[in-house]
């Protein structure tokens, strides 16, 4: 079963798991303080579920395109929104400050929890 690496944890999932499920369910800080509440529940809108992700995954749907060729997300070419991807193999991930996490410092890294308290608050 694939490994998903974020937040200090580590846990296993079926192949073929969307991420964004599998980090909630986890209770892994995948939203920044405001977009805790206010997000579009894995549908591609909001853009705030944005992470890097590294190993093997799916490719980004017609959705994820269109939702990341616009700003803030846009530009972020190493990011997924976690909504659109599933997870096919072992993965690292990481979350970045901002709103969108759409910021350069990270807010936590596969091996690290939250570096920074109020880093995701925007
Ligand atoms: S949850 Fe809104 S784009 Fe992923």
């Amino acid at each position: 079963m694939p490994k998903i690496m974020a937040e200090g944890k580590t846990f296993e999932v079926a192949e073929g798991t969307n991420l964004r499920e599998a980090l909630l369910e986890h209770d892994i800080d995948l939203y920044s303080n405001g977009a805790q509440i206010f997000n579009c529940h894995g549908h591609s809108v909001c853009g705030t579920c944005m992470v890097k992700v590294e190993g093997a995954v799916s490719e980004p749907t017609k959705l994820e395109t269109t939702r990341m060729s616009f700003p803030p997300n846009s530009g972020h070419k190493d990011r997924r929104l976690s909504c659109q991807v599933q997870v096919l193999g072992d993965v690292r991930v990481t979350k970045f400050e901002g709103h969108f996490g759409e910021g350069e410092e990270s807010f936590w890294t596969p091996e690290q929890g939250v570096i920074k308290a109020t880093a995701g608050v925007s």
